[in-house]
């Protein structure tokens, strides 16, 4: 069957309809839709019905994948399977329930952050879960030539640590960090405006929960330009907002989108696999 691929929205997302990702060795499919995820950022491959080795056999395709620093919610059995999920068994929670709750774009916490991320929908709620993207190429090409100038001589400080504590400060943490994991995801600096290794654009490259400062910056002025870039970058026109169906498999380009979670009726299940593919060093 061919694969039809249909925008989504003016600011960036794809619909990819008729593909089977079942089918890891069909090299022009595979072709097909890594030239859609270069050009619209984000897909939505409908009707998947994948098993784990399925799912990380086609991710495995693009890059190595990553294993989560959070090992409790990793799938019993395949490690680079993320669980993201309200699920529990004997009052525990078998996923992370809120990996997207602030704006971010996967592992930028990291020296090599994500090149992209696979999140295949198993159970949705009726109503509500639903994901947000934002398009960095926009924002950048949206910013001043002063601004440019000014935010592409920056780096911004990423720590996934900082963003746990804040996570349970908040109430909304089962589980933190233990003194092991945060020694596995020391704070690391970024530029603010990093280039598309494959197309050569470039980003506005926030991640706002996750960016917590301006290397060479005192704390209020850091954070101040953070707020207004995090704010530019999140604007409506550059923002598609995903609303799920059960077996969509939604992968998204890290390098140049950033995504927010929404919130839902914590009585119905949502239950996710996510595979997560390794990047290089942004430049
Ligand atoms: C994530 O940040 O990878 C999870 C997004 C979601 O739960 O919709």
């Amino acid at each position: 069957m061919d694969i039809e691929i249909r925008p989504l929205s003016q600011a960036l997302g794809a619909e990819v309809i008729g593909a089977d990702l079942s089918r890891t060795d069909d090299d022009s499919q595979l072709e097909r839709i890594h030239q859609a995820l270069l050009e619209h950022g984000v897909l939505a491959i409908r009707d998947q019905q994948i098993t784990p080795e399925q799912h990380l056999a086609f991710s495995r395709r693009f890059g190595e994948l990553e294993v989560h620093v959070l090992h409790q919610y990793l799938l019993p059995g395949h490690p680079e399977i993320l669980l993201i999920s309200n699920k529990t068994v004997n009052g525990k929670p078998v996923g992370l329930q809120d990996a997207g709750n602030e704006w971010h774009t996967d592992l930028s916490y990291k020296a090599q952050p994500s090149l992209g991320s696979l999140l295949y929908a198993l159970e949705i709620p009726p109503q509500g879960g639903d994901t947000l993207y934002a398009d960095l190429y926009a924002a950048y090409d949206a910013l001043t030539s002063e601004k440019k100038a000014r935010v592409s001589a920056l780096k911004a400080v990423h720590s996934y640590t900082q963003y746990d504590q804040r996570s349970k400060q908040k109430g909304g943490r089962q589980t933190t960090l233990t003194e092991a994991q945060k020694a596995q995801v020391p704070t690391v600096s970024h530029p603010l405006v990093r280039t598309h290794p494959e197309t050569g654009r470039k980003a506005l490259y926030v991640s706002p929960g996750l960016t917590v400062g301006i290397d060479g910056m005192d704390e209020a002025a850091g954070a101040a330009l953070l707020k207004q870039l995090n704010e530019h970058a999140t604007q409506p026109a550059f923002v598609y907002r995903h609303r799920w169906r059960a077996h969509d498999v939604l992968f998204w380009d890290n390098r140049r989108t950033i995504h927010l979670a929404t919130g839902y009726d914590p009585t119905h299940t949502r239950h996710m696999h996510r595979t997560t593919i390794k990047g290089d060093r942004p430049f």
